[in-house]
């Protein structure tokens, strides 16, 4: 989730249960193939504690889509990151998911479900520069405007690794429930057209347990899991402790974040705002802590949150 899963969330919740595969952000290939590469960089940052790893990539022109995977496939990318040798993503995704209204309008991530010869070019391109080397999958919805199965069939017949559905329309947004029937017939339709292509389904799971028994029902490879993360940072856990997580160790949990964010994003490469969406994750559920999380989305420093952090809790 872009500005949420960086390098510090991505590490916090590998401490607290991992799950069996992490995403990037989505990073923008036109940009990371021109001068603003550096500033883009920060969204694939990792450590080799988050993973296995994937690469979520989105953007418009075909040659930037084929010079960034076969930039991500050979290394280069690793090296920049200043990894160890042999460190590496573990895959490539594809966005063609996003309903960002500036996305749409330049005809990327969502929209290109409406200009599928673009799309062709784009997985084609990928393809060609990863040449074998990882795999690559396609996040995407179950239609644009209206649910439109062709669209899954197109996706399935480019005999990806992976592909992951949420299971609403572009237009739908977050609005309606998840359908989860419409993921089960995607993996139907995967059944007949393309057997390797593992399905993953996307969309309001709350929890391991829920997860499980949606992979179960629909008969899927996988599952993927967004905004539970803000329920329950144990979400993969077999058994979360987070129900009986004290005050105390609640803010703890928050003070080890604010402070790997401070020691990760030592340039400010990352707004200490963006931190305000973690609070209310962890700063909840215990007498006082409206008031707690009213002082902390005022702090303009993760020293000032550190230190109202290390008071002691009334
Ligand atoms: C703040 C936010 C940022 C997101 N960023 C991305 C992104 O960068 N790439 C992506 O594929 N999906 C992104 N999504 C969509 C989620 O991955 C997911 O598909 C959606 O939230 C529905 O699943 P959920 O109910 O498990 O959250 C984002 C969602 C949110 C709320």
């Amino acid at each position: 989730m872009d500005d949420v899963t960086d390098t510090v969330f991505r590490r916090i919740v590998a401490d607290c249960a991992a799950p069996d595969m992490y995403f990037t952000e989505f990073v923008n290939v036109d940009g990371l193939q021109s001068e603003g590469r550096p500033r883009l960089l920060k969204k694939l940052r990792f450590t080799e504690g988050e993973q296995p790893l994937i690469a979520q990539i989105w953007g418009k022109n075909p040659d930037n889509f084929y010079k960034t995977a076969q930039q991500i496939a050979d290394g280069t990318f690793a090296r920049e990151l200043g990894l160890p040798e042999g460190v590496n993503f573990a895959g490539v995704d594809l966005n063609m998911g996003c309903p960002e209204k500036t996305a749409v309008k330049h005809g990327t991530c969502s929209a290109l479900m409406n200009d599928r010869p673009l799309a062709a070019q784009v997985i084609d391109a990928t393809l060609k520069g990863l040449d074998g080397r990882l795999p690559l999958s396609v996040k995407t919805r179950v239609g644009f405007n209206e649910v439109d199965m062709t669209w899954i069939e197109f996706l399935l017949e480019k005999k990806l690794n992976m592909l992951s559905i949420h299971g609403r329309t572009k237009k739908q947004m977050s609005a309606v429930p998840n359908n989860w029937e419409l993921i089960g017939q995607a993996r139907e339709l995967r059944d007949k057209l393309a057997p390797d292509t593992l399905i993953v389904g996307n969309g309001d799971v709350l929890t391991r347990q829920q997860g499980l028994e949606l992979a179960q029902q629909y008969k899927l490879d996988g599952i993927m899991i967004g905004r539970g993360i803000f329920h329950d940072p144990f979400l993969f856990a077999e058994q979360s402790p987070w129900q009986d997580f004290t005050a105390q160790q609640r803010v703890d949990l928050y003070k080890k974040h604010v402070q790997l964010f401070a020691d990760t994003w030592q340039n400010r490469e990352r707004a200490v705002h963006t931190l305000n969406r973690f609070c209310k994750v962890y700063i909840q559920s215990f007498d006082g802590a409206k008031e707690l999380r009213e002082r902390l989305m005022a702090a303009n420093s993760t020293d000032e949150l550190l230190s109202i952090l290390n008071e002691p809790l009334g």
